[in-house]
């Protein structure tokens, strides 16, 4: 297909440079200015006669949002990896193009990952906030927020993607053992990076952290759930960068309260942003951060710049790299 200056483009929420820039050059382009989720009507109006739709999580992209851009919706970009807010099925059955950004957030994303597992094993914000709100009384005391050893330790990583192996190089560093579970085994990278593949439920059994790094589907859906939660060590810490359905909140949130698992430390949750009267907010041995594993200036200009390129190289025939469906 020949690009053309008449091709029409939405974003749905402002995103950073060179993303607008490089939408600008080729295409007609309207922004949504703000960095809120549209109300549906909203999102309607605005995508009517679209050739090309940029979105990113929370958009639901879903088959009411294709009928109202109309036919000559082409190709849907995501600014994220995941897209699982777009129904790529509905969007497969009218031939249209589903594109991601996988790559240049899989490092920050494995740095928040290991942010999460020590802060959660060390106590980091409760001691943090012991210190702020004027309780530090004795000075260095012998017991003063004992946490757990992350050196040497056991790390399981459920799904050996970009992240989940970034994660695993981060590991050796503090010379864990890393032990993976993943759909499809990577003999290749145990080698490379001194992993075992054991069964999920061994993993469980074994970790003294368990980080989480697969896709939302529907065979990832809810998969740690309260038998799996049970299968952990008390000692044990959760924690999770990917999405948030892939762990029955309810049950995690009934196991701590329980003293089942030592703690979990989560960027992401069933339903996002979480309300203030979540149990979660309540629990000391919770992390709670708002969906920042991609978060760092670079890797958001870096995702921007993948997203909006993803559309120019649909239009000008030069092959869609990112390509989900
Ligand atoms: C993604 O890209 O899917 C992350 O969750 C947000 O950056």
């Amino acid at each position: 297909m020949d690009i053309t200056s008449k091709h029409k483009v939405y974003v749905t929420r402002k995103i950073p440079e060179p993303g607008p820039s490089i939408l600008k050059k080729h295409f007609q382009i309207n922004m949504n200015p703000g960095v809120d989720v549209l109300k549906k009507e909203t999102l309607f109006e605005n995508v009517r006669d679209v050739d090309a739709l940029l979105c990113m999580l929370g958009d639901n992209i879903d088959a009411k949002v294709m009928d109202a851009a109309g036919p000559n919706l082409k190709v849907i970009s995501c600014y994220s990896v995941g897209y699982d807010h777009v129904d790529i099925y509905e969007a497969a059955k009218r031939k249209i193009i589903v594109t991601n950004t996988p790559n240049v957030l899989a490092n920050a994303t494995a740095d928040l990952t290991f942010s999460l597992i020590l802060t959660a094993a060390r106590n980091i914000v409760n001691a943090d906030r012991h210190v702020r709100n004027g309780n530090w009384k004795f000075g260095w005391t012998p017991d003063l927020f004992l946490g757990y050893d992350v050196h040497g330790s056991t790390l399981g990583i459920i799904g050996l993607g970009e992240i989940g192996t970034l994660v695993a190089k981060r590991a050796r560093g503090f010379d864990m053992q890393v032990i993976y579970y993943s759909k499809t085994r990577k003999r290749k990278m145990e080698s490379q990076l001194d992993i075992t593949f054991v069964p999920l439920e061994e993993l469980l059994r074994r970790s003294d952290f368990v980080s989480i790094h697969v896709s939302l589907n529907k065979d990832s859906f809810h998969m740690i759930d309260e038998s799996k939660i049970k299968l952990m060590k008390k000692t044990a810490f959760i924690i999770n960068t990917s999405r948030g359905k892939v762990i029955n909140e309810q049950h995690l949130i009934n196991a701590l309260r329980n003293k089942v698992i030592a703690g979990a430390g989560l960027d992401v949750y069933e339903s996002e942003p979480i309300s203030r009267s979540n149990p979660l907010t309540q629990l000391p041995q919770t992390i709670l951060l708002p969906h920042i594993g991609s978060a760092t200036f670079m890797t958001r200009s870096k995702m921007a710049e993948v997203a909006a390129n993803n559309i120019v190289n649909f239009f000008n025939g030069r092959g869609i790299v990112h390509k989900i469906n």
